[in-house]
């Protein structure tokens, strides 16, 4: 596993690289109060795709600019990645505006100024670093100022439009078809608007060219913006090579403006970590119907049936099998562990060997030890299950300390809560449950005691002991036989009806075992 994840570093950081990450804008298109760049694929948020990329090739530093919920924004970027600079964009005025706002940060040591700057924005989560690189070497191959990413789509609406100098003959490889500038959407004229080679929102720009051509910028367009993008003309009219690689794929560079494109880079996003998985020796059932977020981390020979969902920072060992319809978020599961279907598991650590399901409930919290079994419709939160113990069928077990070999009867509740306050209980090793045992906590059951069935334990009880609160059992013979003569003669009815007391009122002499009547009142002797 650690393998897998370390083949990305095996490729170093690009020498005198600074990279800038535009993550300000609200992204009004989402229709949400989530700010853009935080909305998650794969469970993680959009941004942080993209920020991957980034740290692994600058060398010189990663600057995040962020605005709209730019406290939320900045906490998700530090917290992935200690070495990013943060830069606040107070007023979003556009994406040429945005990307000036990181001068100070990249200027602060003269001896450390990037030699170039790759600019990324934040909304392209299927970026790869790979695509990068080339972008990188094309720059360097052309001796470029500044060299975009582009690709062609069947609909191009909604991006900026790359216009070649000779645009009509460009796509049978015309001699020269250098980038003469890009036109955002709203500013494109009907022939431009034509144009299906988009701006990718991907770019290597110059050292020495960046800042001062953000400097002559002006709003002057449809938005009012100052656009990143009116660098790429200005280059050209100093004379200086603009340099352009078209994506063979379209997917990398979709940009998320939609729910729509959220959902279809979450598709993508998710086929991509199922690949890796499958390449990693992980056995899928049926792959289209594993859900498996960015963050999780699957063992070899791990078997996953249809209809799985792994979340957040699940980690699975090998040799492990997960049938169907389990969802485990944040769980930590060992080993040659067998979970049964329909289970739903978070914040939970299993250990090799234990075996759950099916309809197994486990909130945050819970340890199953080594050989442990838990069964159909148990319900368990911040408890240890031991060694081989096993709680096998319909039970709550919450705040509790269970030992090794413990058996842990059917319908066994740990009465954990007072209305008020959660209180423990300690169940130590070897101990018998039986059936419905209800334990009100606090209470400790020493090692080895047997609880008999039914019994609700109110009090410790001493190592090897055995613990009974039943009420004594009574036999009315007889009983059954004359309750159904008298229902066949009409005599009894239901409810509060006079020969339904009758009924109830049956008497039992202790003695005899006989029944007699007592004429519908309550007596010491009522039955029960
Ligand atoms: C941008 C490009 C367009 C390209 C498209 C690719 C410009 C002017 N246009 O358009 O050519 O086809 O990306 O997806 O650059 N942002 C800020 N501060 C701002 C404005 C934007 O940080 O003031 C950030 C946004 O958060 C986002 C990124 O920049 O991450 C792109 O902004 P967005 O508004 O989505 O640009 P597009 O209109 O998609
Ligand atoms: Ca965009």
């Amino acid at each position: 596993m650690k393998q897998l994840r370390d083949e990305h570093m095996i490729q170093s950081s690009i020498p005198g690289l600074g990279v800038i990450i535009m993550a300000a804008g609200m992204g009004k298109r989402m229709q949400s109060k989530l700010t853009k760049v935080l909305h998650a694929i794969a469970g993680r948020p959009m941004v942080l795709y993209v920020l991957d990329v980034a740290c692994r090739l600058a060398d010189r530093g990663v600057a995040v600019i962020v605005g709209h919920q730019g406290a939320d924004v900045r906490k998700v970027v530090e917290g992935a990645d200690s070495r990013v600079v943060v830069v606040e964009q107070a007023q979003q005025l556009g994406t040429g505006h945005a990307v000036l706002q990181a001068r100070a940060t990249f200027s602060a040591d003269p001896r450390r100024r990037p030699s170039r700057y790759v600019i990324l924005n934040g909304d392209t989560p299927l970026l790869t670093e790979a695509t990068v690189r080339d972008l990188l070497a094309v720059h360097d191959e052309q001796k470029a100022t500044v060299t975009v990413l582009t690709a062609v789509l069947d609909d191009a609406a909604g991006y900026g439009r790359v216009i070649r100098r000779r645009r009509d003959e460009w796509l049978q490889g015309a001699a020269d078809n250098s980038v003469q500038k890009i036109v955002e959407d709203k500013d494109a004229s009907e022939d431009e608007c034509a144009v299906r080679e988009i701006n990718a929102g991907t770019y290597v720009v110059d050292g020495e060219f960046l800042f001062p051509a953000l400097d002559k910028l002006n709003p002057r367009n449809a938005q009012g913006e100052y656009y990143l993008t009116d660098i790429v003309q200005m280059a050209v009219e100093q004379g200086r090579t603009v340099a352009a690689l078209c994506l063979r794929t379209i997917d990398e560079g979709v940009g998320i403006n939609s729910r729509v494109q959220l959902a279809a880079a979450e598709r993508v996003i998710r086929q991509r970590i199922r690949d890796q998985w499958l390449e990693a020796g992980v056995t899928m059932q049926d792959p289209s119907s594993a859900w498996i977020d960015a963050g999780v981390v699957i063992g070899r020979d791990t078997v996953l049936y249809p209809n799985v969902t792994l979340e957040g920072r699940t980690v699975i060992g090998e040799d492990t099998t997960v049938h169907s319809g389990v969802r485990i978020t944040d769980c930590v599961i060992g080993n040659h562990v067998e979970i049964l279907d329909h289970c739903v598991l978070r914040g939970s650590q299993i250990d090799d060997d234990a075996r759950l399901g099916p309809f197994v409930h486990l909130r945050p919290g819970v340890l199953v030890r080594r050989k442990a079994k838990v069964g159909n419709f148990v319900e368990m939160k911040k408890t240890e299950l031991g060694e081989g113990s096993k709680a096998n069928h319909l039970s709550y077990l919450g705040d509790a300390k269970i030992g090794k070999g413990v058996n842990i009867g059917a319908g066994t509740i740990t009465c954990n809560y007072d209305g008020a306050h959660k209180y423990q209980t300690v169940i130590e090793d070897r101990v018998f449950l039986g059936s419905d045992t209800q334990l009100i906590a606090p209470v400790t059951i020493g090692a080895g005691s047997v609880i008999a069935a039914g019994t609700t334990v109110t009090q410790d009880v001493p190592a090897d002991s055995l613990a009974i609160s039943r009420v004594t059992q009574v036999n009315r013979a007889g009983w059954a036989a004359k309750r159904r003569a008298m229902l066949a003669a009409g005599t009894v009815g239901g409810g509060s009806s006079p020969s339904h007391r009758k009924l109830t009122s049956l008497k039992v002499d202790k003695a005899s075992g006989k029944t007699s009547h007592q004429n519908g009142k309550s007596s010491k002797g009522r039955s029960r």
